[in-house]
């Protein structure tokens, strides 16, 4: 499974991409804004530091507008991803970006349905809101897995982004359903190495060490 960071703060990604934890990194307008950067300047750096594709959003609500933002920001760097809403706009940008080899994420998913139509508009990667159909009392993972069966059924090669991730069962769930990706803030990822009985155990085995008096360095 890919481990896509959804943030644009350069320290916080550059941490996790020192520790090989970063396969891509996910941006929307509301972490550019939190960011206080500039969008084509942040989206830059962090596409030099990382690998792995760079989802950059478009804020045009009409297909052609979309197009003109989207080739814009793909031409930053070759590891851009152009994130595109799950509109009927969106899926007509998805597939002139898609068409002329530029990778394209579908955001804002939240049924199967939307994700078969970003499918054979040939998205790179859907983007299912797992925590935001949480928040309504709706089921993030069910939507993932029918997506996951829908996507093998037919041999959809759209790779499943997991989005929207809030805890760190969104990430096991996903990796157990078959998720090819999940975009999670660097805060969720941090807190999979989280144990109470490893905390005790290093508690137990540093009080032994202590007694026996040795040092290693
Ligand atoms: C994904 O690409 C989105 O940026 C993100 O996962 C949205 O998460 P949120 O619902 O916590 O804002």
């Amino acid at each position: 499974m890919k481990f896509f960071v959804d943030t644009a703060e350069i320290d916080e990604i550059a941490e996790l991409n020192d520790l090989g934890m970063v396969d891509g990194v996910t941006t929307n307008p509301s972490l550019i804004l939190k960011s206080g950067r500039d969008i084509l300047e942040v989206t830059r750096e962090i596409a030099a530091l990382v690998d792995g594709p760079v989802s950059a959003e478009v804020v045009a609500l009409n297909a052609e507008d979309m197009i003109a933002e989207g080739r814009k920001l793909a031409k930053i760097a070759d590891n851009i991803a152009v994130k595109v809403p799950l509109t009927w706009d969106g899926l007509k940008a998805c597939k002139v970006l898609s068409s002329e080899g530029n990778m394209v994420n579908v955001t804002l998913c939240f049924s199967a349905n939307q994700a078969l139509l970003a499918a054979k508009a040939g998205a790179t990667f859907i983007s299912p809101f797992i925590g935001r159909l949480d928040d309504i009392n709706l089921d993030g993972m069910e939507v993932i897995s029918d997506i996951r069966n829908i996507y093998d059924n037919y041999g959809f090669t759209t790779e499943i982004l997991a989005a929207s991730i809030r805890s760190v069962n969104h990430i096991m769930e996903s990796a157990l359903i078959g998720a090819d990706v999940i975009t999670a803030p660097p805060s969720v990822i941090k807190k999979l190495a989280d144990h109470p009985l490893t905390d005790k155990g290093l508690a137990a085995f540093m009080k032994d060490w202590e007694k026996t008096g040795q040092q290693i360095l």
